[in-house]
């Protein structure tokens, strides 16, 4: 490879390498054990705001296991759903840990997507029930499908119930699903519908003044929850009388806490990484609530770009860049 050039890649490049979820999952599982163990760099990430509820992330972080070490420059536009755009866009920037030259550019889309739905599954290996076959989605997005798909990989899911604010969405969702995944989906026309079931996701739109609708008493005991939309959707009275509330980073949690989100959560008592390492424990019986808030981290992305690059080589996808 020369270094007076990086490799560039498209979204279509990146879901052409089509990196299977479970080496995603498996990935961000090594991922987490080294950050368990102290043996990774991420700073918490700042962010510029240009409309409301939106954001455009700086993320960076080095896995010196993994050899993974770069940057997402990314953005989240809740208005983008009315201008038929997606929600979440970004670039990534790998970098050689050893010269920090780049080494490549590519489309962060798609691996958002996927980590964040693999990251759920690794919180879910831990605090889930280990027969959980029932899975609530709660928004049926990107995220909605990518978290359905990760669960998948992991557990023997047979039913799914989904609803939407938009029922033509929640269709959409159901006729992809069940045809990828052979899951039974059920489109129900509230929320509430979606709670009885082992494993509950939510995954609308992250406000910073959240109008939550789930309230305390409508999760099941022996449940577990993700919320990949923070606590938009969860009434704190709902988020109390939860057992154990995880997230995938403490430091980056409380950081949130100070810029006015999770005015109502109650404190995590653990970080995946602790989990992973055995310092805290995950699940102990079949009757606790848990919980996970991942916020998503730059580790998730590192982990995971670093296999598309690597595939990407190999298999001569993308295109050389001058510097
Ligand atoms: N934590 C993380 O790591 C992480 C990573 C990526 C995205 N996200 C967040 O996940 C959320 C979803 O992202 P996405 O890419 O799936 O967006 P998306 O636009 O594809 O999906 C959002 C879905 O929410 C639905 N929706 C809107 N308001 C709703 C409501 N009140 N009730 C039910 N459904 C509602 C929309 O119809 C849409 O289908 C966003 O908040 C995003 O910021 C989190």
């Amino acid at each position: 490879m020369s270094q007076q050039s990086l490799l560039y890649l498209s979204r279509q490049d990146v879901e052409e390498i089509n990196l299977p979820m479970i080496k995603i999952i498996d990935a961000l599982e090594a991922m987490f054990f080294e950050k368990g163990n102290n043996k990774v760099e991420m700073p918490p990430k700042p962010g510029i705001h240009t409309e409301k509820d939106s954001f455009i992330h700086a993320m960076p972080a080095y896995i010196p296991s993994l050899g993974a070490a770069g940057m997402k420059w990314i953005s989240g536009y809740p208005s983008n759903q009315a201008k038929g755009l997606p929600y979440i866009t970004g670039l990534l920037i790998l970098n050689d840990p050893r010269t920090g030259f780049p080494l490549a550019v590519m489309d962060a889309t798609w691996i958002t997507a996927k980590r964040t739905g693999a990251a759920t599954a690794v919180a879910a290996k831990k605090l889930a029930r280990v027969n959980s076959s029932t899975v609530g989605i709660i928004a049926c997005g990107v995220q909605g499908r990518s978290n359905l798909e990760a669960l998948a990989s992991v557990f023997k899911i047979k039913n799914v119930k989904a609803y939407d604010l938009y029922p033509e969405v929640a269709k959409s969702f159901s006729r992809n699903m069940e045809q990828t995944l052979g899951v039974e989906i059920k489109i129900v026309d509230h929320p509430r519908k979606c709670m009885v079931s082992d494993i509950v996701v939510t995954s609308g739109p992250i406000l910073r003044e959240p109008n939550p609708v789930i309230k305390s008493g409508w999760l099941p005991q022996g449940a577990f929850a993700s919320a990949v939309d923070f606590d938009s959707y969860w009434q704190g009275s709902a988020l109390f009388e939860v057992d154990k509330i995880a997230t995938d980073d403490i430091d980056q949690m409380e950081y949130y806490r100070k810029e006015g989100y999770f005015k109502e959560t109650p404190k995590a008592y653990a970080d995946l990484g602790d989990i992973l390492v055995g310092r805290k424990p995950g699940r102990e019986n079949d009757h606790e609530r848990t919980f996970c808030i991942n916020l998503g981290i730059a580790l998730d992305d590192m982990a995971t770009a670093i296999m598309i690059y690597r595939a990407a080589r190999k298999r001569g996808i993308g295109r050389e860049l001058p510097f």
